[in-house]
């Protein structure tokens, strides 16, 4: 490890990085961009610019750390990679392994949106959700092979990616074309940009979330809805704060019902529960889509809080995805 890296006028500083996850390292070319490690609570710089990552050195991080930290300001060079595979991915047919490497990309760019939500990085996330819906619209075929894609660890990233994902499916399925087609796919990864402001041990909790803890986790919606407001993408911000409304009026932030709620947020929300019954988490196993699809049956449709015919067609959805559901 060298010595920190002294820049300029000043120290770098930990406000003046972004952690990422490690597993970022093996899949995207870390040579131009500088890597940090934080060592008793400062910043250490352990790759300098122009040094390629050896294998070596990721096997070292990957035992020892969840993180590593590049410098905000380099947080655009990892997306102009990102954005180098997406480009290679898009120009190529649909196929279940593409779809994976698109939505993998696409998780690398939530990660770093969540990372540092800026006005620049949420831009490139709108432009590359619209990209993604230009693909989809010129291969219809893709949006049947998305359940493929979904990825069961959980963090928020994979979380939100897969929800993407499935919206970007589902809303093709439902004839949603051009610009509502391409709003509601990037809506749907916005929509829970505002959990950047939960923390961790609540996010991660291995277990049911108290009173207080929940409280506060339903104001991912209203934050989520301020960040994209805040940043010029207020065409999406509905999304992010009505996704948790049911249409019984049993939901939040504020208790909106039936056809009060924006369809688009209707439809997030039956991918998000999707989502969130079929993945892993702390607390319990993950669900067998036929058995997440009993639950949404009988907790959400049957109790009035989920529209039947949107439940309906998101299982005709999931069957031309070819997902054992019947
Ligand atoms: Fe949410």
């Amino acid at each position: 490890m060298v010595e920190r890296e002294r820049a300029g006028s000043g120290e770098i500083t930990l406000e003046m990085l972004v952690p990422l996850p490690v597993e970022m390292l093996k899949e995207l070319d870390f040579t131009e961009i500088a890597i940090y490690l934080v060592h008793r609570g400062r910043p250490v710089l352990y790759k300098n610019k122009g040094v390629p990552v050896s294998e070596d050195f990721i096997i070292e991080l990957y035992d020892r750390l969840q993180n590593f930290y590049i410098a905000r300001e380099d947080s655009f060079l990892l997306l102009g990679e990102i954005e180098k595979n997406l480009k290679e991915s898009f120009s190529k047919d649909p196929s279940p392994e593409n779809m994976k490497r698109i939505f993998t990309q696409m998780s690398k760019v939530v990660d770093v949106v969540l990372a540092l939500p800026t006005k620049e990085n949420l831009g490139v996330m709108e432009q590359f959700s619209l990209d993604l819906s230009d693909y989809m619209e010129k291969n219809p075929s893709a949006a049947y092979l998305v359940a493929f894609t979904v990825n069961k660890d959980f963090t928020t990233t994979l979380h939100i990616t897969n929800v993407g994902a499935l919206v970007s499916g589902f809303a093709y399925h439902l004839g949603f074309r051009e610009e509502i087609y391409r709003d509601i796919v990037t809506a749907a990864f916005l929509h829970d940009v505002g959990k950047v402001k939960i923390p961790d041990n609540i996010l991660k909790k291995p277990g049911k979330l108290s009173l207080r803890e929940f409280e506060l986790m339903k104001l991912h919606t209203l934050w989520g809805a301020k960040v994209l407001e805040e940043n010029g993408l207020s065409r999406y911000s509905h999304v992010a704060k009505y996704h948790h409304e049911r249409i019984d009026g049993s939901g939040y932030p504020e208790g909106l019902a039936g056809g009060k709620i924006p369809i688009e947020a209707q439809i997030v929300q039956v991918c998000d529960v999707y989502e969130a019954l079929t993945g892993v988490r702390p607390y319990r196993d993950p669900l067998s889509p036929f058995d997440a699809l009993a639950v949404m049956r009988d907790e959400f449709v049957l109790k009035g809080k989920m529209d039947k015919s949107l439940y309906k067609e998101f299982l005709t959805f999931l069957y031309k995805n070819r997902y054992d559901v019947v």
